[in-house]
């Protein structure tokens, strides 16, 4: 794994977004795999900037969400579609229809997680996936216990995962128990992956997944077996 550190989050988000700069300028038809959460909320406000800027084109681009919530529509606040929508896709040249993410109120979710995958196989390769990771070592919703070979599927997630989401909703009976998430099998296969670890809380878990074994108690050291992973962390972290 090839460990970049920076001093802070906007370092890692300058970084990152040179690295889909990259990508984007690479490839006549990128797909890119990307992540919500809070960690990469500045590299898109960077991505929105470069691309009004006239530095890159999202104009030719196919994207793939990790996630998303079930139980909540895309019309949600919470849900990982409003989060996209405002955070990234509404501010770039993207054309809305080459975006996906699960649909979260799908009225079969396992089927909706089938659709999805096949969806992603007709694209082709992911040419560069973004993650972040949970403190419980979770990547996508892919929480403790996954199995190296899943595919996209719905989840239950993890208590801590439930609480950490918790912070976003009204109250705790609003917070999703559930969520369709790309598996760690679907993550793996992408060309290229840059893992985001951004934070002192992220410190400890960061070290089980650089000098830890390979396990599914923590899903992100599955990364150690990926042939073309980048992290990025900050000092902190
Ligand atoms: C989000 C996702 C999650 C987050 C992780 C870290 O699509 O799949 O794995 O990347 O929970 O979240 P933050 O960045 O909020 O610490």
């Amino acid at each position: 794994m090839n460990i970049i550190k920076v001093e802070n989050n906007e370092a890692l988000s300058e970084k990152a977004a040179d690295m889909i700069e990259d990508t984007l300028h690479a490839k006549e038809n990128p797909v890119l795999g990307l992540a919500t959460g809070s960690t990469p909320e500045r590299l898109y406000e960077i991505l929105q900037k470069r691309c009004h800027d006239g530095k890159v084109s999202f104009q030719h681009a196919t994207t793939f969400n990790l996630d998303e919530y079930i139980g909540l529509a895309g019309d949600n606040p919470n849900s990982y579609r409003q989060f996209m929508n405002e955070k990234l896709f509404n501010g770039i040249d993207i054309q809305k229809e080459n975006t996906h993410i699960p649909n979260g109120v799908a009225e079969d979710p396992d089927k909706e997680a089938i659709d999805y995958e096949k969806k992603l196989a007709d694209a082709g390769k992911i040419d560069l996936q973004i993650l972040g990771i949970g403190l419980n070592g979770h990547i996508g919703f892919n929480e403790p216990g996954s199995d190296v070979k899943s595919r996209t599927q719905v989840v239950d997630l993890a208590e801590s995962t439930i609480e950490a989401n918790a912070r976003f909703f009204n109250s705790m009976d609003e917070v999703p128990t559930q969520a369709i998430t790309m598996g760690i099998g679907t993550i793996m296969e992408a060309s290229k992956i840059i893992l985001l670890v951004q934070g002192e809380k992220k410190a400890e878990i960061l070290s089980k997944v650089l000098h830890g074994d390979v396990t599914s108690d923590v899903p992100a050291s599955f990364l150690q077996m990926h042939k073309d992973v980048t992290i990025i962390t900050d000092i902190d972290a």
